[in-house]
């Protein structure tokens, strides 16, 4: 069976954008189960300021309180150095830097124009370089921008370029607002691909009008094989009026499975892990 790889957001993604202060024990208890499920890679936090999401202000006791896994990378988000460094003291396995397609959003994520944005990646790039830290890359809004509109493909494109100059080894496409739609996404994967292969890009896309899944298999007649998924379809970014929750890995599985693709997980542990995600969003943890 040909492989197709979920990694999973639900810790990160997932809870970014819950109101009730989750305590790190429940998150940390949401990772240590999902290692179980046979992910090779689960972003488990964000370094990001406390200020703009109050909500991961726990990272470091997040991490330092998960009980690791060998062959598992646990991410997570670093949007400047400051983040960075975080990061590495807590011995993350791999970084992301998280850009945006629109100059609308970059401003609401990042209080910063696109291109501010990648000048404050570079030096996390090098720096996670010479630290032999692995690098990944988000685009948000790439088919849709709640404050920009449609996203033209091109913008998406020269983004990843960019991204790619700094050396990530995978660039993850987001549909931040679940607005794309299999045309919209297939001409945008139609111009992300003439600067990088499928095999280095990845499809995040979030559910909110329902087609995800249909984007998923948009995506995997690209020949993308790498989806990020939540548990339980948590989520949604507090920077994006409207973004509901990530596409639940549950879901994901279930359907790559019926397009004949492995993902390797254990459907027992991932539906523990779903109930318990939605567990702690009801606050019942
Ligand atoms: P700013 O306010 O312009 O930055 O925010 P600043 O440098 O002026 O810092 C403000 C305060 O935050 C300062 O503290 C800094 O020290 C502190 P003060 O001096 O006022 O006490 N600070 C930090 N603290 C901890 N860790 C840090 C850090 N950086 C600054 N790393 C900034 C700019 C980039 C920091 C801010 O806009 C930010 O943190 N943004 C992140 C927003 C975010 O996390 N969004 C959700 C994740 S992205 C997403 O969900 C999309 C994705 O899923 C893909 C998709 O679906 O599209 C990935
Ligand atoms: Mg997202």
């Amino acid at each position: 069976m040909p492989r197709a790889e979920i990694f999973e957001m639900g810790p990160r993604d997932g809870l970014q954008n819950e109101k009730r202060l989750i305590p790190a024990a429940e998150k940390i208890a949401l990772v240590n189960l999902l290692s179980r499920a046979g992910f090779r890679r689960i972003e488990v936090t964000s370094f990001v300021s406390p200020k703009w999401v109050p909500q991961m202000a726990d990272a470091a006791e997040v991490m330092a309180g998960i009980t690791r896994v060998a062959g598992i990378s646990y991410a997570v988000l670093t949007p400047n150095m400051k983040g960075y460094e975080g990061a590495r003291s807590a011995r993350a396995d791999e970084v992301a830097i998280f850009a945006s397609a629109s100059e609308g959003f970059s401003k609401a994520n990042l209080n910063a124009t696109i291109a501010e944005s990648l000048e404050r990646f570079a030096p996390v790039a090098h720096a996670a370089r010479a630290d032999g830290i692995p690098v990944r890359g988000y685009i948000s809004v790439v088919t849709d921008c709640p404050f920009d509109g449609p996203t033209p493909p091109a913008n998406v494109a020269r983004v990843a370029a960019a991204l790619r100059e700094l050396g990530c080894y995978e660039i993850s496409l987001g549909d931040t607002i679940g607005q794309g739609r299999p045309e919209t996404i297939d001409a945008m994967l139609s111009a992300v691909l003439a600067e990088l292969p499928a095999e280095r890009l990845a499809g995040h896309y979030h559910d909110t009008a329902g087609r995800a899944l249909d984007n998923i298999d948009a995506s995997l007649a690209r020949g993308l094989r790498v989806f990020d998924a939540a548990v339980g379809g948590l989520g949604g970014c507090p920077y994006a009026p409207g973004a509901a929750g990530n596409v639940a890995t549950e879901r994901v599985a279930a359907h790559l499975a019926s397009r004949g693709y492995d993902t390797g997980l254990d459907m027992a542990i991932i539906d523990e892990a779903a109930a318990m995600a939605r567990a702690i969003r009801a606050g019942r943890e």
